[in-house]
């Protein structure tokens, strides 16, 4: 089976991390984004991963390149000269989607986190027999996501991509199984599969939902991404899983690059992943937040509710909270208080920030 998994949005709900790295690859639990989706292809007989690119190509090849061979699968790259849409990749990479047998195939979002339940939707999508499954969920508020009204049989009766006003609190997960004969609909210009195709197709009566057990989040922007965090960790601590760190310095969920320093007297949790080559200092306080590959943090300082991003560091003493997003390589001097900060890239923080503010 095959899958394409659209990455070519600019993830400017992301920035400032979005301005060093590709959404798709920006680390999420210690590993880029979508690897949590390719391992859950993998997982289910996947053996071809296309990715839908329009943008920054040599990224995207390096990483194709170090992750075939990592996780033994194939990685195809499909570029859109232009950016394509969400739907206009399917038509760009129709010939590597159908081969001809009527074998359906995955599409995925690349910005979503839940545990992948692709077997069941994969049978769901068999037992239905329409031209797609969806892959559903609830949220509170589905304003900002695509929304599906479904019968009882799971079949979608109308879908409306971020609906002005409320019509069903169920929304689209942003994973799909399709047939190939959805791609009968799909033009190769940029076009949105949430405007355009899926209305259709639900108009006549060829799309189903399938509703996905467990968490789900959108991980695109800054706060969704602590809150998808927060998820994550809980279902590896449900799972029993051994990455999770365990020892007197952590509290709750948190996860540890094996390659971390981690220093005398920390206490750190809950909801915390610690990346590649970080170093934690003596008497530091971390809670609900993310360092990402090569973050320092010294000595006693505190870091709440917020992403430090790759290389940054943090001085001693320091206290850094409430939504703080340091984008890469941003240092903090010794003893300063980070309110709510956006922090681009490459800036050195030498005064206090007392109120939520962009740093450019
Ligand atoms: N290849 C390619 N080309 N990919 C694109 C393009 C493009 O021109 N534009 C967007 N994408 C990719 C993004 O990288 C992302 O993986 C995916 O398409 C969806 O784009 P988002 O920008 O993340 O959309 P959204 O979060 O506002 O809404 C979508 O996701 C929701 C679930 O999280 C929609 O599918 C909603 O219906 C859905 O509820
Ligand atoms: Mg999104």
């Amino acid at each position: 089976m095959k899958a394409l998994i659209l990455v070519g949005g600019y993830g400017t709900r992301l920035r400032p991390l979005t301005l060093s790295c590709p959404k798709p690859l920006v680390e999420f639990a210690n590993k880029p984004m979508i690897i949590h989706q390719i391992q859950a292809l993998k997982a289910v007989g996947c053996a071809e991963v296309i990715l839908a690119i329009a943008y920054q190509p040599e990224v995207m090849l390096t990483f194709k390149e170090e992750w075939e061979a990592k996780l033994d699968i194939k990685i195809t790259i499909s570029q859109e000269n232009v950016p394509m849409g969400t739907a206009g990749p399917l038509a760009l990479a129709r010939e590597l989607l159908d081969d001809g047998s009527g074998e359906p195939f995955f599409v995925l979002n690349s910005d979503v986190i839940c545990e992948f339940p692709l077997n069941d939707l994969l049978e769901f999508h068999k037992s239905r027999g329409g031209e797609g499954t969806l892959l559903v969920t609830q949220v509170e508020d589905p304003s900002r996501y695509g929304v599906v009204v479904t019968e009882a049989d799971g079949k979608i009766k109308a879908f409306m991509e971020k609906p002005k006003e409320f019509v069903s609190d169920k929304i689209n997960a942003g994973i799909y199984v399709l047939s190939p004969q959805i791609l009968n609909r799909i033009e190769l210009r940029p076009t949105s599969i949430e405007r355009e195709v899926f209305p259709a197709a639900a108009a006549d009566n060829q799309l189903y939902a399938m509703v996905l057990p467990g968490y789900w989040m959108d991980v695109g922007q800054p706060t969704d991404f602590l809150k998808g965090l927060v998820l994550h960790l809980e279902s590896m601590n449900i799972h029993h899983h051994r990455e999770l760190a365990s020892g007197s310095c952590f509290v709750g969920n948190v996860l540890v690059h094996p390659s971390a320093k981690i220093g005398k007297d920390c206490l750190i949790g809950p909801d915390v992943s610690i990346g590649e080559d970080c170093e934690i200092g003596d008497g530091v306080r971390l809670s609900t937040c993310v360092a990402m590959r090569g973050v320092k943090v010294k000595k006693y300082a505190k870091v709440a509710n917020s992403i430090i991003g790759w290389h940054s560091r943090i001085g001693a003493w320091c206290r850094v909270e409430n939504n703080a997003i340091l984008g890469e390589n941003v240092g903090v001097k010794d003893e300063l208080y980070v309110n709510g900060a956006i922090v681009l890239p490459h800036k050195d923080v030498k005064e206090t920030i007392q109120e939520p503010k962009i740093i450019l």
